[in-house]
């Protein structure tokens, strides 16, 4: 196997033989493709898609790249949750912890901010000491003794998905069918599941913004799922606006603990337990869609599954004083108010250049391996449809210093459109589609 004729092969649409794709993805784990060679692959991958006998070999080699979880001694079904990407998409947070309560074994293998979009890994390293590189061992240790453990692929797991995804963040590959669900559905069958849940975001600030290919990524996902015994169900979920009120690493992490005092924005809980539901459905068959929601619904409003996010955060070394004053994630030393410069009605609340904007404030990486600024961000204020009367709040920025803010505040004015009083305003529904057979 010659590297570059792989990637020339690519590059002028051709489809590669599946010894041939292997060979590179591993001689690229062995050190003898270097970085340079896989960032062009990666490129020509993106511009020429990759069928399906090559995504199911990209699927292989990062589930083989390291070892899977035997979780098989739990008693009680393994379901896990996973986000292909949003705005203010704090859901994984509440939902791990509340999923546990319900019964289920959590071990979730999560992200960091990709692209635009936030990562899970991110917003829970904002609270101290908080660690998401445990062993195999320890993380399977803390499934077995709270219910639910976070935390990023490593060398023993996914390793190859762990280096694809930080190139993908940083060389524009990212928002690609095929690349996608290789690297999500690696991760989740890595897991020894007994059952997935996939929030697929449609809508300007998801990947793929058309409901037509958020669909078809949707059912490709759940026949990889289903090709391999697991399955898997994908809930399509609005993100043609940010999701809660909080957009960054702290602020978010904030969000989902004041979610789960029962606290927080309506959509955000909403998301949570209408996912809470799918998830219990998938570990108990036998439930009703009414009454996994009430168990779902109830067991939120009851406060153990904060408790239970408490004990996680302890298992996994972090400062759980926190849950009690969660104010404490706010550490930007400047927070700046942003007011509507006219009256009328909010047409839109574009995440985009949100999540663009947090990148440039240190909030997100434009190089692989950047440390980023857990405080900075925007709590956005309106919503779709809210009318506004000059002067009034849009939202607060929260940055390192007044050039951060200068530029937070005009991307607030941006993303916020507002048109006439009166304007109507379409929404698309929070939860705008469900798949759970392939294609
Ligand atoms: N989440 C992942 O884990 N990988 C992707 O490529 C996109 C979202």
């Amino acid at each position: 196997m010659i590297p570059a004729r792989i990637i020339e092969q690519k590059r002028d649409g051709g489809v590669l033989r599946a010894a041939d794709l292997a060979a590179f993805l591993q001689g690229y784990l062995r050190g003898e493709v270097p970085d340079y060679q896989m960032a062009a692959f990666l490129m020509a991958a993106y511009l020429r898609g990759l069928d399906d006998t090559e995504t199911d070999v990209l699927v292989r080699c990062m589930l083989e790249s390291g070892s899977t979880l035997d979780l098989a001694h739990l008693p009680g079904p393994r379901v896990d949750k996973h986000s292909t990407g949003g705005v203010g998409d704090k859901v994984s947070l509440a939902l791990a912890p509340l999923a546990a309560e319900l019964g289920l074994f959590v071990p979730m293998l999560a992200g960091r901010g990709l692209g635009h979009t936030g990562g899970t890994l991110d917003k829970l390293e904002a609270i101290p000491r908080f660690r998401t590189d445990l062993s195999a061992a320890r993380f399977k240790e803390v499934v077995k003794k709270v219910g639910c453990a976070i935390m990023g692929q490593t060398t023993e797991i996914a390793p190859l998905d762990r280096r694809l995804y930080a190139m993908r963040d940083v060389t524009g590959t990212v928002s690609s069918i095929p690349l996608i669900a290789a690297s999500i559905m690696s991760k989740k069958l890595a897991e020894g599941l007994t059952g997935l849940l996939l929030d697929v975001k449609v809508g300007s600030g998801a990947f793929l913004p058309e409901e037509a290919r958020a669909r078809e990524l949707a059912e490709k996902m759940v026949a990889i799922g289903a090709a391999r015994g697991l399955p898997t169900v994908a809930l399509l979920t609005a993100m043609d606006r940010p999701l809660g009120v909080a957009v960054g690493n702290g602020l978010e992490a904030e969000e989902a603990i004041l979610c789960l005092r029962g606290e927080g924005p309506a959509d955000l809980r909403e998301l949570v337990v209408a996912q809470a539901a799918e998830m219990v459905r998938l570990g108990f068959p036998d439930l009703t869609p009414d009454a996994a929601r009430r168990r779902a619904e109830g067991a939120l409003g009851s406060g153990a599954p904060l408790e239970r996010f408490r004990r996680m955060v302890e298992a996994q070394g972090g400062d759980a004083s926190i849950l009690d004053r969660p104010e404490r994630l706010r550490t930007a030393p400047v927070q700046v108010d942003v007011r509507a410069q006219q009256a009328g009605t909010v047409l839109e609340v574009a995440p985009r250049p949100l999540g663009e904007a947090l990148i440039a404030l240190g909030g997100g990486r434009t190089m692989m391996h950047q440390p980023v600024h857990p405080g900075v961000g925007f709590e956005v204020r309106v919503a779709p449809g809210d009318a506004v009367a000059k002067g009034d709040l849009l939202g607060v920025v929260h940055t390192k210093d007044e050039a951060g803010a200068a530029l937070a505040v005009e991307a607030v004015r941006g993303a916020v459109r507002i048109g006439a009083p009166g304007e109507e305003v379409v929404h698309r529904p929070l939860i705008c589609g469900r798949v759970d057979r392939p294609k």
